[in-house]
């Protein structure tokens, strides 16, 4: 057996549900997830309860994160209709703004051009600013920011015509960078799928909807159009999922590598993809920190099979359940220390580190 010796895994787009859903998931919980996935530094959504978009619950969520995370983590800012200023002065706290441009899970929604362009004036432009944009929202996003003279990043692109338009909007040198989930790239609306047991339709709910085999293939089709994997890990519960309004959201980071492995297997990526996509233009794109003495150690032919009981996620499902996966995270190493190592989280809570700049804002006085 030789394992494979890896930079650490970046994930810019996780929900951590903390504050107000921690029966779903929390700091302690879902940095445990990242470690066993081999993830380092994950970049925490604003969608919580309430929402990230002003000091108050951004100092709620920091003050938890500093006290439960495992490993490293930024905290994005809501964009909503009018917090621009208010968004802009915390900036030097957060690792970027979040706008969604879609309905989602949660109440943050902007539908308006004038809100998405006084953000996109506003937020400063060395910050990273992603979105959530799905069809012609792309095109918006990449346009005001390009009027706007900054970068965007896609999150989450799902769609043939999306990764179209990124590739063509890169190519004339605009300033966008995606991200694509592995649920977009190995699953399609029609999969039949041991896709979670039991078989019911609230466990394929997610946003951006699973698509179309084209979609899907497209996605591939464009590999060098995609900056990042990311794995939108959305943890909802079972009773959630198997209720009448089913929640959209897949838990993603303790199969992630694994699912990217089996593409390595099957010789649709190299090594070099996964390491590029999930760590090096991650911290480029958004400005992470080194972190020294940290690295993941792979055995890339370890069989194992997906069984949520075993995982660290408090959701208790995952979509791949039953599934025999090739590849796996041995051990994650983070400052010098074994923060995860054959099953097993050693990292206590409270070892994570905020990769803001200015991480704790005085909202006391
Ligand atoms: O499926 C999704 N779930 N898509 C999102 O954009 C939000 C996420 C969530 O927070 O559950
Ligand atoms: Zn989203
Ligand atoms: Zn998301």
């Amino acid at each position: 057996m030789t394992l494979l010796k890896l930079p650490p895994l970046l994930d810019p787009h996780v929900h951590l549900r903390e504050p107000g859903a921690t029966h779903k998931e929390d700091w302690d919980t879902g940095t445990a997830a990242a470690l066993a996935g081999g993830y380092t530094q994950v970049l925490a959504m604003p969608n919580t309860q309430p929402p990230i978009t002003d000091a108050p619950a951004l100092a709620l969520s920091q003050t938890a994160a500093r006290a439960k995370a495992r490993c490293d983590y930024g905290i994005y800012l809501g964009a909503g209709a009018d917090n621009m200023e208010t968004a802009a002065a915390l900036a030097p706290h957060t690792c970027g703004l979040k706008m969604y441009l879609d309905q989602t899970f949660g109440s943050l929604r902007m539908d308006d051009l004038a809100s998405l362009m006084a953000h996109m004036a506003r937020w400063p432009a060395h910050k990273p600013l992603a979105v959530h944009a799905e069809g012609r929202t792309v095109a918006a996003a990449i346009l005001v920011a390009h009027l706007a003279g900054r970068a965007v990043h896609i999150c989450h692109v799902s769609r043939k015509d999306e990764i179209e338009l990124i590739h063509a909007a890169k190519e004339r040198g605009l300033q966008v960078t995606c991200e694509v989930t592995p649920h977009h790239l190995f699953l399609t609306a029609d999969t039949p799928s041991t896709l979670a047991r039991p078989i019911r339709e609230g466990f394929r709910e997610v946003r951006p909807r699973l698509a179309t085999e084209g979609d899907r293939l497209a996605l591939w089709a464009h590999l060098s159009a995609i900056d990042c994997f990311a794995t939108d890990h959305a943890p909802h519960t079972i009773p959630e999922k198997t209720g009448p309004n089913p929640p959209p959201g897949f838990p993603g980071l303790e199969t992630a590598v694994a699912l990217l492995l089996g593409a390595v297997h099957s010789g649709r990526l190299t090594v070099e993809d996964i390491t590029l996509r999930m760590h090096t233009n991650i911290r480029r794109i958004f400005g992470l920190p080194d972190q020294p003495d940290t690295f993941i150690e792979i055995d890339p032919d370890l069989e194992w099979t997906v069984r949520a009981q075993e995982m660290f996620s408090r959701c208790g499902w995952s979509p791949w359940e039953g599934q025999t996966l090739r590849g796996r995270v041995v051990r994650t190493v983070l400052r010098g220390k074994v923060a995860y190592e054959y099953g097993k989280v050693s990292a206590q809570p409270g070892t994570g580190k905020d990769i803001a700049q200015y991480p704790i804002p005085n909202t006391k006085d």
